[in-house]
């Protein structure tokens, strides 16, 4: 079994690791501090081509294979998990969902602008009341001939306020129920769609989370991906490829995690010696290595399966529920490594102990991804 890189991958990952370190490491406190969204960087990073890497070149991607995007993935997530997260909703769930399943004319229109960077995205399934129980839509899409009338509210949106396109889960028709639900494409700025206030939250605190309000949004039937009834569908088989990003997303802040504990063990002293002398620390290290190092191997299995287009709904929600977990207990244990110092911002572990949490919640909880995986068992 070949575990190598292939000199491209080996190439995106070292240039997304000098970027992170070079361009996001200097403000990340500072935007953490002030839930400042990271413009320059989002702007970078579309240059460098991370906002569309596995599109079409056609369509102004970069072509590449999920391989490569989760190395991205994870060395942006090592410093700054939220410009990580930006990165994968606009990647995963917005290019992929138009590049796979819309039409020419909406590729045309939206997705060249996406995969350069020029427009950002934002995917919007969440409800007050349909978070997990995605088929309880209660944002309402109703036929009017030439056009649809969106009516309803969708909360917990990343890129909230600062997207430019919004792929908008609604349902069409109640009684059908998850066969009713249909995607649309709305624009910001079309009549009655409103931004809601942004949120305040535990970590990834730069990146932009508000609620969303449309009322009476008047959206042109050209704008629905797929056949009538498609959009749940098109909801679940984008996850799961941004599961796998997440997933990426995850082991980057275990193993930024990591990184800082065990430069940091070697030179703090105490008992006269550095403490990763001491087994008490040492062993730790051991243990958070090993699991980072299981959590790859489950997020290499994945991408490579979307690569080799095989089924990755399972692949994919194991890789997060399980680099979800490794990204909380690492992180933690990081802190506990610094001492008192790891308590204190300027440390960066209590920040990617923050980030971590969210890894276990969005694109689905750890019990979402468990009733994935389990049913994929069960299923024959
Ligand atoms: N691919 C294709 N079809 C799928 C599918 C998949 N991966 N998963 C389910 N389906 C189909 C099923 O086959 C079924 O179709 P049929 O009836 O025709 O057979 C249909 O969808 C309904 O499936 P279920 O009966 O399994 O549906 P369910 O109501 O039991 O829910 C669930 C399944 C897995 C729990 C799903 O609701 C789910 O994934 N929920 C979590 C949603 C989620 O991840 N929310 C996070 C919000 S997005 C976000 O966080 C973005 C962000 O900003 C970062």
């Amino acid at each position: 079994m070949d575990f190598s890189l292939s000199e491209e991958q080996l190439m995106i990952r070292d240039a997304a690791r000098d970027f992170a370190r070079t361009e996001l490491l200097p403000g990340v406190i500072e935007r953490d501090n002030h839930q400042k969204f990271p413009t320059e960087q989002v702007k970078k990073m579309g240059e460098l081509g991370f906002l569309g890497m596995m599109v079409d070149p056609k369509y102004g991607g970069g072509g590449m294979d999920t391989v490569s995007y989760v190395l991205v993935m994870e060395e942006l997530s090592k410093i700054d998990a939220s410009c990580s997260v930006i990165v994968s909703v606009n990647n995963s769930l917005v290019c992929y969902g138009l590049q796979a399943y819309g039409n020419e004319e909406q590729k045309q229109k939206y997705l060249t602008k996406l995969a350069t960077g020029e427009k950002l995205g934002a995917f919007c399934l969440s409800e007050p009341e349909a978070g997990s129980d995605a088929t309880s839509q209660r944002t309402t899409a109703i036929d009017q001939g030439d056009h649809y009338i969106l009516n309803g509210t969708k909360n917990w949106i990343t890129n909230g306020g600062t997207a430019d396109y919004y792929l908008v889960i609604a349902q069409t028709d109640k009684e059908k129920k998850h066969k009713g639900i249909n995607a649309f494409i709305v624009e910001k700025g079309w009549g009655g769609f409103e931004i809601g206030p942004k949120e305040d939250k535990l970590g990834i605190r730069g990146s932009d989370t508000h609620s969303l309000i449309f009322n009476d949004v008047k959206v042109p039937k050209e704008n629905r991906i797929g056949e009538d009834g498609f959009g749940f569908t098109f909801a679940m088989k984008t996850l799961s490829g941004g599961r796998i990003g997440i997933a990426a997303q995850a082991l980057g802040i275990a193993a930024g995690a990591y990184d800082l504990a065990r430069e940091y063990s070697k030179v703090r002293k105490a008992f006269g010696t550095e403490i990763c002398n001491h087994q008490a620390i040492a062993f730790k290290l051991a243990d958070m290595h090993t699991s980072i190092e299981a959590a790859r191997h489950l997020v290499m299995k994945a991408a490579w399966d979307k690569d080799q287009g095989n089924n990755y709904d399972m692949s994919g929600a194991m890789a997060k529920l399980y680099a979800s977990q490794v990204a909380m207990d690492v992180t933690v244990e990081a802190v506990q490594v610094h001492g008192g110092n790891g308590y204190v911002k300027e440390y960066h572990v209590e920040r990617l102990m923050r980030d971590a949490k969210i890894t276990q919640i969005y694109e689905g909880t750890s019990e979402i991804q468990k009733i994935v995986i389990s049913r994929g068992l069960l299923r024959d």
